[in-house]
């Protein structure tokens, strides 16, 4: 029972889960609570990369709340979210015609994991520009489709610190962060 809460859909975009770190350890929280949290492994259903788009309308459209989750590569996702966009975002069902925007409305969040520290993704720092930034083609793309699109979640500085103390740390604010969504 979900005790009239709606369950947010995580779509966890990693082509590597089972040797993550950051990833899976968050994967593993949400596992715990069910009835909060429908987790949705992108790569793990499609392997091969082969897309089963209606499956994938009919889960969006089944939520109103949803959360990519994914680790930041080469100031990006990992490929299986861009093939996601292009093949799930139809023209008639996400934009276009009097039918589609069937994702208008709905809540639409990042969560990334990130290598470098937070204060290189700054003006006059390593790589000059904030996440918020970096991921604006996502913003775009959801706010097209007329879904609200909200500020993301990140966790920094995971490359050279991936004890587990650090990670572990990222778990309560992300899990405050999805229940503020
Ligand atoms: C192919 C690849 C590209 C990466 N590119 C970046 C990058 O552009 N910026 C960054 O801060 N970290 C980058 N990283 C580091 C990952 O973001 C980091 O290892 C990951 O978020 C950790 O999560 P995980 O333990 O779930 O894999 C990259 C890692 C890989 C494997």
């Amino acid at each position: 029972m979900n005790c009239g809460m709606e369950k947010v859909l995580i779509i966890v975009i990693h082509p590597d889960l089972e040797n993550s770190v950051v990833n899976k350890m968050w994967v593993n929280e949400l596992k715990q609570y069910p009835d909060r949290y429908h987790i949705h492994d992108l790569y793990h259903h499609y392997r091969d990369g082969v897309i089963d788009v209606a499956a994938e309308q009919r889960l969006i459209e089944q939520h109103d709340k949803v959360v990519f989750q994914f680790p930041l590569y080469w100031f990006s996702s990992p490929p299986l979210f861009k093939a996601w966009q292009d093949e799930v975002l139809t023209y008639g069902w996400a934009y276009g015609s009097k039918s589609g925007f069937k994702m208008a409305g709905k809540k639409i969040a990042l969560a990334i994991s990130v290598g470098v520290a937070e204060n290189k993704y700054a003006p006059r720092e390593k790589y000059k520009y904030t996440l918020e930034e970096l991921t604006r083609p996502f913003e775009l793309t959801f706010e097209y489709v007329k879904a609200d699109y909200r500020p993301l979640f990140a966790y920094y500085d995971l490359e050279l610190n991936k004890h587990e103390s650090w990670v572990a740390r990222s778990i309560p604010l992300y899990m405050e962060y999805l229940k503020s969504l």
